[in-house]
């Protein structure tokens, strides 16, 4: 058993860490350790917070606002910011939730409508609590998989009192830390610049990230990390979180009066009241915990190892992927079928095995202002249909997939003239576009039925083997057909209208592979990794911008998660110019594609792409899901490197990418890590054999940069 229960004390034992906390008094669940794992709970522990506990209550008549609580509430006499806030039916805030009992099982249960993490090798703890007075119970979730040192937790509310109970706030995890001298870590951004890190001490009172656009957005990441303050990319304690859910959320750092500071994660409480019916229950989705006592390296290692475990699912999982063309950035709306089968017929001469349709290919979509809802073939683009061009494509030996943005109406759309009420608007005000289009109302079962029956449709149409399913904008003017107390239970059932749509879209075509997208990377999170392998990362495909982003990225997700193109220069993004091989590189450390016409490339050029192609279906298997280590961060640096090695340590592969040139320099030694010290490994470009122990501990000598943006790609072999 990894999860015990002595002398009221829950002890969740991982290979490498605890999570201890008791019942204080028999009633309230108080946090005393999460860290390097313990042998065991002795007294001492617990001794030194009783006092602690005794002296608290008769400091202040048994209040439990000087306490480390699991599950803190509003109501009750823990007076800081909590995990719980509910209203009675009377309009009375009091809360006073006291354990009554618990039972350890195997597994790990659903969470209803929600996805989550599998539970396989999983032991889960249920801790029931109750609010007598009202016949309220919160049960506390916490899971964990031994073999990868992750504890998920979450929680549920019941109602079993007679009548309706507001919850304003419901957060996923609380957990109190008994000394706030960290720092906090948090991933901000904004389009074309998705993730950057963000790393700042604690202070007293709030901090954190949120976001209230109804998507999990471009702007932050339902993820944080607390560190130790001298904590680094390889040494120092992490404290990772990372929240399963796609829409609003809250990740916050309360320090309060006595120097403690209380971590919590959830959907965020503003824009946020769901009424809790009598018998019916409402579920948080799950957080992912994960301490690391070796930096920001080992957490990123062990959770790009639980995602390849246990989020990512289904035919794709730990598998190498296709490489993809896809025709955006080389045609934007402006194709037709043969403009789209040349480009084809190329990519299948230099060894691309997808073609993915983007954009513009249904309705009469030339621009961004019209169509999207009607989900029927461009006849004037693609004269035969989309099944021709299918066929053509898969002639040419090459997959196909298509692009679609199933939650998105156009007002001119024949489905918003039938349907005008399917969006969501307010009655009586100006309907607010945004990129040309309204969110549909996915709370309506209807709205739900007609998606999937559209796309079903049309992924069948078009005998499709991958699909990019974008989402290009946010909530505004939030109403939706649900009563007036109801109202701000939009933003929660719009994320469970959009997963109930992709589990059953993505389970009628279990052989195609999915690959989300919001705008780029405005919905990449845990919650839509479980149902599709992977996401794009961002629409910037300028090869310095995506080391930056490609790099922060990874300090939660893996590379086989994050989408990556080479595409043309100048970028149209950045207008920066980048040579063809550090694109590449750079797109290696994601699901490898192309973005750009390869008809107006030279010859050399295109010979390059076979070479790189030949290297991608080569070191996928390493560049995947091999240890990844970050070796320079190019958000502090003219410089930005990584390398993979496999889990036998016989491949590395290596990148490194100057970002401007210095004239006039001495070559660098680049220090590599993750290797075996006892082991040679030959350079397969040079031929040159280096010992492990001397690349790690002297370094491997780079090659001078002599232009702006130059790369190296460094792949080495045991001997
Ligand atoms: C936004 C995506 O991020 C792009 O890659 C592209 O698919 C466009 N939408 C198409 O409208």
């Amino acid at each position: 058993m990894s999860i015990t229960f002595e002398t009221g004390c829950f002890h969740l034992k991982t290979a490498h860490t605890s999570y201890v906390f008791e019942l204080a008094d028999g009633k309230y669940p108080v946090h005393l350790y999460w860290g390097p794992s313990v042998r065991a709970v002795h007294d001492t522990m617990i001794t030194r917070l009783t006092r602690f506990t005794e002296e608290s209550f008769s400091l202040h008549e048994q209040s439990l606002d000087s306490l480390p609580l699991e599950c803190p509430a509003f109501g009750g006499s823990d007076l800081r910011p909590g995990m719980l806030h509910l209203i009675h039916s009377n309009g009375t805030h009091a809360l006073d939730l006291v354990y009554e009992s618990h039972k350890i099982i195997p597994g790990k249960p659903e969470i209803p409508g929600m996805p989550s993490a599998s539970g396989e090798g999983a032991e889960t703890l249920i801790v029931t609590l109750r609010d007598q007075p009202s016949k309220l119970s919160v049960e506390l979730f916490y899971t964990i998989w031994p073999d990868l040192d992750v504890l998920a937790r979450r929680i549920r509310i019941h109602n079993s009192g007679d009548l309706p109970v507001f919850v304003e706030q419901a957060m996923s995890v609380s957990v109190d830390f008994e000394a706030a001298d960290m720092d906090l870590l948090t991933l901000s951004g904004a389009w074309a610049r998705e993730r950057e890190p963000f790393r700042r001490p604690l202070y007293p009172g709030i901090q954190g990230v949120s976001t209230e656009r109804g998507a999990s957005s471009l702007q932050t990441s339902p993820f944080m990390v607390l560190l130790s303050r001298d904590a680094t990319e390889t040494s120092g304690e992490a404290y990772g979180f990372a929240l399963c859910y796609s829409g609003s959320f809250a990740a916050t750092v309360n320090v309060d009066q006595f120097g403690m500071a209380r971590a919590s994660m959830g959907i965020n409480p503003f824009n946020f009241r769901w009424k809790l019916t009598s018998g019916s229950s409402f579920d948080t989705p799950d957080a992912y915990l994960l301490y690391s006592s070796q930096g920001l390296g080992e957490m990123s290692r062990r959770y790009h190892a639980f995602i390849h475990k246990r989020i990512t699912r289904g035919l794709f999982a730990n598998k190498c992927r296709p490489i993809l063309i896809n025709n955006w950035e080389a045609t934007y709306f402006d194709f037709n079928e043969d403009k789209l089968l040349s480009l084809a017929a190329c990519a299948a001469d230099v060894g691309i095995d997808l073609f993915v349709l983007d954009d513009g290919w249904f309705g009469k979509r030339n621009s961004d202002h019209c169509s999207l809802g009607d989900w029927v073939d461009d006849l004037n683009k693609l004269p035969h249909g989309l099944r021709h061009l299918s066929d053509a494509i898969h002639g040419l030996g090459l997959k196909f997939g298509l692009w679609v943005e199933p939650e998105m109406i156009s007002p001119d759309s024949d489905l918003y003239r039938a349907h005008p009420d399917w969006c969501i608007h307010v009655e009586g005000r100006e309907r607010l576009e945004c990129r040309n289009q309204l969110v549909l109302d996915l709370t309506r079962k209807e709205v739900r039925d007609y998606i999937v029956a559209a796309i079903t449709d049309a992924l069948t149409r078009g005998n499709v083997d991958y699909v990019k399913w974008d989402m290009n904008r946010n909530i505004s003017m939030w109403g939706a057909d649900l009563p007036a107390d109801q109202q701000q239970e939009l933003g929660h059932r719009y994320i469970l209208g959009l997963y109930e749509i992709m589990t059953r879209i993505t389970g009628q075509f279990p052989n195609v592979l999915f690959e989300s997208c919001a705008s780029g990377g405005g919905r990449f999170d845990l919650g839509i990794l479980c149902l599709m392998p992977q996401t794009w990362c961002s629409d910037d495909t300028d090869a310095w911008m995506r080391c930056r982003i490609e790099s922060s990225t990874s300090l939660l997700f893996p590379p086989s998660a994050m989408g990556a193109h080479v595409s043309a220069v100048p970028n149209h993004q950045t207008g920066r110019l980048t040579p063809l091989a550090t694109r590449a590189a750079v797109a290696m450390c994601g699901t490898y594609g192309y973005e750009l016409d390869l008809q107006k490339l030279t010859a050399e050029e295109l010979d390059m792409i076979r070479e790189m192609n030949k290297r991608v279906h080569e070191w996928q298997p390493t560049l995947f899901y091999g240890d990844f280590y970050r070796l320079k961060n190019p958000y502090e640096s003219n410089e930005a490197a990584w390398m993979s090695v496999s889990s036998d340590r016989r491949e590395a592969i290596v990148t490194h990418v100057y970002a401007q040139a210095f004239p006039h320099q001495k070559p660098k030694l680049l220090r590599l890590t993750g290797l075996d010290p006892a082991l040679d490994y030959q350079d397969t470009e040079t031929g040159l054999v280096y010992g492990g122990d001397e690349l790690m501990q002297r370094g491997y000598p780079l090659r001078a940069a002599w232009n702006d943006y130059m790369s190296q790609q460094i792949h080495l072999l045991a001997r």
